[in-house]
């Protein structure tokens, strides 16, 4: 054994050189593997070996390009040098895959001449995920092994795929069953024996050296189809609104489809500098390391001890209780599930049903794992059944003197060491925790609606929480798949608390003279799925909302009054088609406001495009700053992880405080004292903080408490 860098060995088994790779956490392509990587294939081949094999050490094959060197000075051997190396090579060079093999990672292996694969491990281009294509002539060669379909769909997602379907579409040549291998060094050991028996055959047979490049025959089908490439584009043409990547990503593969291979890696290479110097590709790298630096909670020591979470239990079967025994059944954690009476335990189940059927017929869920889920999901009305649960979540109504006579009783009920969560929307969770003896197990847990797909998680630290208590909370919002950033209590916690800031601001600019579709136009052009009137008369205009105490104050007031509901009864801000739900500005609307606003002493006038964003995201980013100061949140960038995942804030402009901060926050200090001159109120004062950082020059994304 040789260490050829520091993060790479050369050993050999007989004839067989190998090169392994050991550079944690996921042995990315650092500079100094890429160099380990250079010169152990010319190590190989000076040496003589018959065949070479690259294989990793600890969790994964390589996991992509190491993202924290974009952007710096260049270092070490390129990735394409290496590559042709490989491909090259006199001998067979075989890529022996554990884990991920993402990115730069995958191709990689796309130069090997043969890859074998642990059944277990999982292929992937999620370069699109960064705002990046594949930039290692990974746009060129998978669909030169995959065919074009394939490739388009795995390339615009970043989806992963498993090696049973790696297998099937060409990806990879071998699938070794590690089997019940555990005493000869396990997976990695029996991974390790198949590809040098491989390499071994390979060249015992003489099996050709068969270079990815080179092949054809998967590509021709594709060849000057415009229409399969346009009937591609539409399909993904919504949910990839404003991003550059996907469509880039199609453009390298129609010229994989229609070019030589090197005329091919020419338009690769082009787009690909131009994403990865732009400013949607920064964006969403930092969105990348924000939401992995959400996990990290600096107060608390990494290896505090976790709780045990093998059962879990659920308080209310509504719209929140079911989406969240969901997220937990999908990962096979049995779930009770508690309500007031049968009727309402049927109702809420059928939904859970439902759900998941609709799921399977959609396909993406196999149709066994219905009854699987359902399965893991019991429910009951008696809540002596949560003293078996290691977690008990409580998703009942909005009301503080039924929350707490509840944990007074999960009090008595539950282990004396369970996790005692409350997914209040803005009540105080000190106040809920202090009814019970344990306010150090009790914490908030906020999912977003529905649960079972957002993937944010507010986690609410109580005063009182313990560090085991907010760890487990954190580990548990990983394993159910959600990103989870944990914020401190004050109302509306972070995101609600922002939104209330745009929201406030939109209606004011309505009695000005905006009209809701024009405020929803300039947010839905910015980005966002839907702007703030849609949103409410999606959610349903009167909730909250009571006929015996509403005092036609606000505009939303008005039209629950004249019997405005939203899209559930087809009116609210706009009126809706019956059939196809399509939303048109409604006159009626446009005249009760007009009416409203001069019962006020408003006077209309045109409100500019412009005005309409400053004013919507402003006091947004103000109150950012705000919640900053106060210490309700860690990190500028926890926000931006909440803005993305649960509010529909464009991925590629990384969130309001990164927004705000590409904006320049001299700029906004100044707009926010211009408008809280002319206009007054609360969200117009201005944040010390955020006057404090335009004067030094701060950032607000990388600001931490
Ligand atoms: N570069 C640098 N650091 C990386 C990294 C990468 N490609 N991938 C992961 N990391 C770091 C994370 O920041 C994290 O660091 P931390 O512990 O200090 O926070 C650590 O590795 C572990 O990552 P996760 O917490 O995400 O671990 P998981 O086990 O949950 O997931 C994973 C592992 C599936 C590999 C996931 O990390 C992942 O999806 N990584 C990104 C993969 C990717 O996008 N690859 C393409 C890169 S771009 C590229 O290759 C360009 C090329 O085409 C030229
Ligand atoms: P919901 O009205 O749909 O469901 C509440 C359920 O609790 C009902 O099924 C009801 O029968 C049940 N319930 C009431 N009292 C009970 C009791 N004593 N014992 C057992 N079950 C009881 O309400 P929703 O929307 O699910 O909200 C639940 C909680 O989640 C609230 O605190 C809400 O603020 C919060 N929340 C709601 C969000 C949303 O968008 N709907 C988002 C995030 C949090």
């Amino acid at each position: 054994m040789v260490s050829l860098t520091e993060s790479v060995r050369f050993e050999t088994e007989g004839a067989v050189a190998l090169i392994v790779i050991d550079n944690p956490p996921v042995n990315a392509l650092s500079w100094h593997v890429r160099q380990g990587l250079a010169h152990g294939l010319a190590r190989a081949v000076a040496d003589g070996a018959s065949a070479v094999v690259v294989i990793c050490d600890g969790r994964t094959f390589i996991a992509g390009a190491d993202i924290s060197e974009f952007g710096g000075a260049p270092q070490g051997p390129g990735l394409h040098e290496i590559q042709a190396a490989m491909e090259n090579a006199p001998v067979p060079v075989i890529a022996a895959i554990h884990g991920t093999a993402l990115g730069g990672g995958l191709e990689v292996a796309l130069c090997a001449h043969y890859r074998v694969a642990l059944a277990s491990a999982r292929f992937g281009l999620p370069e699109v995920n960064l705002g990046l294509l594949p930039g290692a002539g990974g746009t060129q060669r998978l669909p030169r092994l995959t065919g074009v379909p394939k490739a388009l769909e795995m390339m615009t997602s970043g989806r992963h795929i498993d090696a049973a379907e790696a297998a099937e579409c060409g990806l990879i040549d071998t699938v070794v069953d590690a089997g019940d291998d555990g005493d000869h060094g396990g997976e990695l050991g029996a991974l390790r024996r198949a590809a040098v028996e491989f390499a071994e055959r390979a060249v015992a047979e003489g099996l050709p050296l068969t270079r990815v490049r080179d092949r054809d025959d998967k590509v021709l089908e594709a060849r000057g189809d415009e229409q399969l490439f346009a009937d591609f584009r539409a399909s993904i043409a919504r949910k990839t609104r404003g991003f550059l990547a996907p469509e880039y990503n199609v453009r390298c593969i129609e010229a994989a489809a229609n070019l030589p291979f090197d005329e091919g890696m020419e338009v690769e290479r082009e787009l690909f500098t131009e994403l990865v110097t732009g400013p949607q590709s920064a964006a969403q790298r930092y969105a990348f390391f924000a939401e992995r630096a959400a996990n990290k909670i600096p107060d608390i020591p990494r290896d505090t001890p976790l709780l045990d979470i093998a059962t879990c239990g659920i308080l209310g079967a509504g719209t929140m209780g079911g989406g969240i025994a969901m997220n937990f059944a999908n990962v096979g954690i049995p779930v009770t599930i508690v309500e007031r009476d049968q009727a309402s335990l049927d109702r809420g189940l059928g939904v859970i049903r439902k759900n998941y059927e609709r799921s399977a017929s959609r396909g993406s869920i196999p149709a066994e794992a219905v009854e699987q889920r359902m399965a893991l999901i019991t429910g009951s009305t008696d809540k002596g059944d949560f003293a078996t649960c290691d977690i008990v979540i409580e998703a009942v109504f909005e009301d503080m003197e039924l929350k707490q006579t509840i944990f007074r009783e999960l009090d008595s009920i539950c282990a004396a060491d369970a996790l005692l969560a409350t997914n209040t929307s803005a009540l105080d969770v000190n106040a809920i925790a202090a009814v019970t003896s344990r306010p150090e197990s009790v914490i908030g847990m906020h999912f977003f609606s529905p649960a079972n797909v957002m993937k944010l998680l507010e986690v609410v630290r109580g005063e009182k929480s313990s560090d085991t208590t907010v760890a487990t909370a954190m580990a548990v919002a990983k394993r159910i798949g959600k990103v989870a950033a944990l914020v401190g209590v004050c109302n509306g916690f972070v995101g609600n608390r922002m939104l209330f800031m745009r929201g406030a601001e939109a209606e004011r600019m309505l009695l000005e003279g905006a009209t809701p579709a024009q405020v929803d136009r300039v947010l839905f052009d910015f980005g966002f799925p839907m702007g703030p009137f849609a949103m409410s008369d999606l959610a349903g205009l009167d909730v909250g909302w009571k006929e015996s105490t509403s005092s036609g104050s606000t505009v939303r007031e008005v039209l629950c009054e004249s019997g405005r509901r939203g899209q559930k009864n087809g009116r609210g801000y706009y009126t809706y088609d019956p059939e196809t739900r399509a939303a048109t500005p409604d006159p009626e609307v446009e005249r009760m406001i007009v009416e409203f606003a001069t019962g006020k002493g408003v006077e209309q006038r045109e409100v500019s495009d412009q005005e309409v964003l400053e004013r919507c995201l402003y006091p947004m980013v103000n109150e950012g700053a705000k919640i900053l100061d106060e210490g309700i949140a860690i990190r500028g960038s926890d926000i931006d992880v909440i803005w993305v995942n649960g509010y529909g804030w464009p991925l590629y402009r990384g969130g309001p405080m990164y927004w705000a901060d590409s904006v320049g926050l001299a700029e906004i200090v100044a707009a926010i004292r211009s408008y809280g001159e002319s206009l007054g109120g609360r969200h117009w004062e201005l944040s010390p903080l955020l006057e404090r950082l335009a004067d030094d020059g701060g950032h607000l994304h990388q600001f931490s408490n």
